[in-house]
């Protein structure tokens, strides 16, 4: 198969949603439909304390939430997906913001009975502004909920996306019977789920003027769908593949995860409209997929996966070329050649070591701890380096200690695996030696992932105290001076510290504190980030 071929035939994605309202159920059936695993509820069942395979860690487990981002391939109607997993809780945005960078689609679950909720807006957004396209899948329609042209309504509403029903329901809320397929023209009219869903659900065919569809859904229930078809065709928005590709359309789906209701039917259409991997913008101008040159970025780190293996892999997302075990790149951070040992693949439920892999493909690299969130990786004969990630400043922070003093060299070196992953910040209280050190993180719950991690993986348990701090900047004055704390005014309103690059960094307690030392300290330059460059 040549290089274009492999490219045409990937989707790349990643389903977004609120929690709870079915993306691993949702990921689960279409494995079941992929053909990738047998029996629906293998994945994850709470209540019989099976976990998902894209649910690693323990504490998600625990916390029935998922806390890392993993990989699913499998192929299906002569494609090869990869479905990038996003956690769904609102601490873990940093890392679905990154997750989200290696995507060239993605899937958006809305529970029927509460629409458009708050994470899923806040996913929508790092889509939207990204120019992904963006598939809906309307979900839980096997019980009650709000009408599927209210839904509609609210998408556009609060989204600001017009939809396009791919398919429609048939049938009154709670108690729908099939779905009529608008592209096809054909109404599939599902039997009763008797499995739970655990098969893939019986359904059978019609054309729309058989007299059999009447028969079997009753005059009043066809009635009520010409209606909404008619309605549709008339005031709602025509199929543009163009809007769908530039994301100003939202194709959306009928159905129930859970009960296999319109899965398969959504997976298919889905295949044909969703893109295969874009270009890439690089400081040497766009990259297409078909260049024959390798390039990649690493969009994800995370340290002792499997606690059989203790090892820590770099996810890279595959842009041009063709990946080959074993061959040597060039790594932009460091200007160094590197070769790509040992690369490892997700499938289903097992990882293997692969050979080969292709744009739109994710690999798992070991990572001996050259690797960092956003490095470029390329062919060593054509250098460059793809667009920055977007960082996102911390807004909490603790104080940070091993429990028991002894075990300092653990704690310091969990400590920087973690940094290094990018799941928390590190600063240091200027002048002091490695006894503690000052945390930050976007959101609360990366603490107790941070506590939980440091204890299963490196056995320390740390002390920790909160700072009443909320906002970061990292300070320079105007003429590059370096800077000492006594060179500030009003600095004892907040905490001076160094990053990891030992550049000053000073925390304050909320915006008006920002302000008070901005208006006190004249040249002096603060940034929400690190500054480029910094002397
Ligand atoms: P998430 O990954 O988005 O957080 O959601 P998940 O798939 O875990 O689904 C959340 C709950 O919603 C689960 O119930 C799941 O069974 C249920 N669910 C998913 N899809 C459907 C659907 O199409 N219809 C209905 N009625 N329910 C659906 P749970 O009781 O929390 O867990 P479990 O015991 O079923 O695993």
């Amino acid at each position: 198969m040549t290089l274009t071929e492999e490219i045409s035939k990937r989707r790349t994605f990643a389903i977004i949603s609120h929690p709870d309202a079915g993306k691993t159920t949702l990921t689960e059936k279409l494995l079941l439909y992929g053909g990738a695993i047998h029996l629906a509820g293998s994945i994850k069942s709470r209540k019989t304390q099976r976990h998902a395979v894209s649910d690693w860690m323990e504490i998600e487990k625990q916390r029935g939430i998922s806390v890392t981002s993993s990989v699913l391939q499998f192929d299906y109607a002569g494609c090869r997906i990869n479905i990038l997993d996003t956690p769904g809780h609102q601490d873990f945005s940093e890392d679905t913001y990154r997750t989200l960078m290696a995507v060239d689609s993605a899937v958006m679950i809305i529970d029927a009975a509460k629409g458009v909720e708050a994470q899923t807006k806040k996913l929508f957004k790092v889509c939207r502004e990204r120019r992904v396209p963006i598939f809906t899948f309307i979900n839980k329609l096997d019980r009650y909920g709000k009408i599927p042209l209210d839904l509609m309504d609210e998408i556009e509403n609060v989204l600001g996306i017009p939809t396009y029903p791919m398919n429609f329901p048939i049938g009154v809320d709670g108690k729908y019977l099939g779905v009529y397929d608008r592209q096809k023209n054909l109404i599939e009219l599902f039997a009763e789920d008797t499995t739970h869903g655990q098969v893939e659900r019986v359904s059978e065919i019609f054309k729309p003027d058989d007299p059999e569809v009447i028969k079997r859904i009753g005059q009043e229930v066809w009635d009520a769908l010409q209606d909404d078809l008619m309605l549709l065709d008339e005031a709602g928005e025509k199929f543009d593949k163009k809007k769908i590709d530039a994301g100003d359309l939202t194709p959306t789906f009928f159905g129930s995860a859970m009960t296999n209701f319109g899965v398969q039917n959504f997976l298919e259409e889905y295949l044909k409209l969703a893109p295969p991997p874009a270009p890439r913008l690089s400081d040497d101008g766009i990259i297409e997929p078909n260049d024959e040159k390798f390039s990649a970025f690493v969009f994800k780190i995370q340290a002792n996966m499997n606690p059989a293996h203790r090892d820590r892999l770099a996810f890279i997302r595959i842009c041009s070329g063709k990946f080959e075990r074993n061959m040597q790149v060039w790594h932009a951070p460091s200007n160094k050649i590197i070769k790509l040992a040992q690369p490892q693949q997700f499938l289903a439920q097992e990882r293997q070591i692969i050979e080969e892999a292709f744009p739109g493909d994710i690999v798992g690299l070991f990572d001996p701890g050259i690797f960092g969130i956003g490095d470029t990786i390329t062919d060593t004969s054509h250098k460059f380096k793809f667009e920055d990630f977007p960082t996102f400043p911390p807004e909490k922070f603790a104080r940070v200690q091993a429990k028991d003093t002894m075990k300092r060299k653990q704690f310091a070196k969990g400590i920087e695996q973690l940094t290094q992953e990018g799941a928390i910040q590190l600063f240091c209280p200027v002048g002091s030696g490695t006894d503690s050190y000052i945390v930050g993180t976007v959101g609360t719950l990366q603490f107790e992932v941070l506590q939980y991690r440091l204890k299963s993986e490196y056995n320390v348990e740390i002390l920790m105290n909160m700072l009443n701090f909320e906002v970061a900047r990292w300070l320079k004055f105007d003429d590059n001076k370096k800077i000492t704390p006594s060179d500030l005014r009003g600095i004892d309103r907040g905490m001076f510290l160094h990053d990891r690059n030992e550049n000053p960094v000073l925390l304050v307690e909320n915006e008006w504190a920002l302000g008070w030392i901005h208006d006190n300290n004249k040249n002096l330059i603060m940034s929400a980030t690190p500054f480029e460059n910094v002397e």
